[in-house]
């Protein structure tokens, strides 16, 4: 009998479902969040999950007796209970790698539009404002030759710091759990994070989210800013304290912020920070090119069928299981 997976959240093209179709049997669940009970009773015999960007909690999980394996498309797995699959020995497997070029050119995206203020001056022009030549208070500040701090110097950091080191000869701090070797070619400076929030001229989060570094960055961190400095979150939202950061930017502690990811995903329509007009920001999309999606879903295809078959995936986030399951 061929093993059943579910695929969820859209994340695969058809043709990716088909493929799999040669050799497992395939629910389609567009919209999770929508058809609840359609992907809880897909679920229950599902031996395969496949998809990205929906929380999988342990309850919905619990009722998935043969799941030996989920496939995220992401690179983060905040989504999922790390301690719960070990303790169930289901295997999870991430995206790594494909996407880190990308994440970062969004980051730098944030940085440059913050930084030159492109979205507010480009609804400036929208709007039928350029009557003369704008007034010196729109003028936004000078990117080239600043100092970048990197909170998290993991693949997407680096990749942050050689645009800003080769691209725009920034100079480059960076906070990290270890120094790391790659540092010494991009010329950046280890340091704490007091340092680097006080030092630097613009600040960038690539860390992930984990119980260390929740509310990493709140009102002690801001505080520290300087009141020019613009602040860019490609991580995830709650590795900072979102209220904290509308104070910092609501009393002039920080200058701007460029922000990717927030605390709820989608952000409330209501957000204090949709009001600000020096914030810029989009809908957690640092991946999200159609480059750079194919090869995650393909990557994350790859991963599941492997797992499903009983090969060691590539990019297994908790090799502990898989190291139980084939002891002996
Ligand atoms: C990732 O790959 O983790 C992106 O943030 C999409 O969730």
């Amino acid at each position: 009998m061929k093993k059943h997976i579910v695929s969820f959240g859209g994340g695969l093209t058809p043709s990716l479902v088909d493929s799999l179709r040669n050799e497992f049997e395939v629910s389609v669940i567009l919209k999770p969040d929508k058809d609840k009970i359609a992907f809880a009773k897909a679920i229950r015999n599902a031996n395969g999950l496949i998809g990205g960007s929906v929380k999988l909690g342990s309850e919905l999980l619990e009722t998935a007796k043969h799941l030996e394996i989920i496939s995220s498309i992401s690179v983060g797995y905040d989504n999922y209970d790390l301690n719960y699959l070990n303790r169930r020995g289901i295997l999870l497997t991430n995206t790594p790698d494909v996407s880190t070029e990308t994440t970062a050119d969004a980051g730098f995206a944030l940085l440059m539009a913050t930084a030159r203020r492109v979205v507010e001056l480009a609804e400036y022009v929208k709007q039928g404002r350029w009557q003369q030549n704008i007034d010196h208070s729109l003028y936004g500040i000078d990117v080239h030759g600043k100092r970048l701090g990197i909170v998290g110097f993991g693949r997407i950091g680096q990749a942050v710091a050689r645009r800003g080191h080769f691209g725009f000869e920034m100079k480059i701090s960076y906070w990290n759990r270890n120094p790391e070797a790659e540092a010494e070619k991009l010329k950046a400076r280890f340091c704490n994070l007091d340092e680097l929030m006080g030092d630097t001229d613009f600040i960038c989060v690539t860390l992930p989210l984990t119980a260390e570094t929740e509310h990493l960055i709140g009102a002690r961190e801001f505080a520290l800013m300087q009141p020019t400095a613009i602040f860019i979150n490609i991580a995830r939202g709650r590795v900072v304290d979102e209220k904290a950061l509308v104070s910092a930017l609501k009393h002039g502690q920080i200058g701007a912020a460029g922000l990717d990811v927030f605390e709820q995903e989608p952000l409330a329509t209501n957000s204090p920070l949709l009001t600000m007009p020096n914030v810029v920001a989009t809908p957690h999309i640092g991946s999200a090119t159609q480059e750079t999606h194919k090869a995650m879903a393909e990557l994350a295809v790859k991963n599941l069928s492997a797992g499903l078959r009983g090969e060691r995936p590539a990019d297994l986030v908790n090799p502990s299981v898989w190291e139980r399951r084939h002891r002996s």
